[in-house]
């Protein structure tokens, strides 16, 4: 389908889209730092910065670690990305010389996320997010301590040809839509319709 907007948006906003085809090239190390560097200028509560990004480039000696982690479906796309990026979030936050519950650091994760993958389309990169890995393994392999949630493995490549892509993934290999503002912008309080699955229902 075409994205179009119902409100006047920077295209950027529309233009960012997650393919699963990709090239494999490497990806410049100017790419990867601004990108970073986007991340690092989210807002985050007490500007704690909860975020942190662990990078395997393709290749390199951690590459075939994390491709490891993810759900073979994944694996079956991912494999062509440049590199893959795990992302954590921080849970506690020092607060008046006493550590406390950081209550936003999935918020403020995701908002670093979100300048990682506008930054990398900026410049002619795309990333695809991966909730579907084994989040044990890459604690238990990459010692990953408690208090850092593990978020989502970022791939981020540049986009390939259609036939360089399984074919279990040619019919939605193109960018999807979204709900309208007056689904999820609401004047005051929730309004919350029922799931059409019967959930929720009032
Ligand atoms: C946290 C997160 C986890 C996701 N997990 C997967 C995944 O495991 N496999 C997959 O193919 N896509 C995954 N996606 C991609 C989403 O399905 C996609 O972002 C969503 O359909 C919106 O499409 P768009 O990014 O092209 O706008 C994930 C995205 C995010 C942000």
């Amino acid at each position: 389908m075409t994205r179009a907007a119902d409100h006047p948006v920077d295209p950027l906003f529309v233009d960012r889209w997650s393919p699963r085809s990709f090239t494999g090239e490497a990806v410049p190390e100017t790419v990867l730092k601004s990108a970073f560097e986007a991340a690092r200028w989210a807002p985050s509560a007490q500007n704690a910065q909860p975020w942190r990004f662990l990078v395997t480039q393709r290749g390199d000696a951690w590459w075939d670690t994390y491709l490891g982690f993810l759900m073979p479906r994944n694996r079956l796309w991912a494999a062509q990305a440049s590199a893959l990026v795990l992302i954590l979030s921080r849970r506690s936050v020092e607060r008046r010389g006493e550590i406390v519950e950081n209550t936003s650091h999935r918020f403020d994760a995701g908002a670093a996320w979100a300048n990682f993958a506008h930054q990398a389309l900026l410049l002619g990169w795309h990333t695809h997010g991966i909730g579907g890995f084994d989040r044990g393994s890459a604690r238990a392999r990459l010692a990953i301590p408690d208090d850092f949630a593990i978020e989502a493995i970022i791939a981020l490549g540049r986009r390939g040809d259609l036939h360089e892509l399984d074919p279990e993934f040619h019919s939605t290999e193109a960018p999807n839509g979204r709900r309208p503002l007056d689904e999820f912008v609401f004047s005051g309080t929730l309004d919350v319709p029922a799931f059409t699955d019967g959930r929720n229902a009032a």
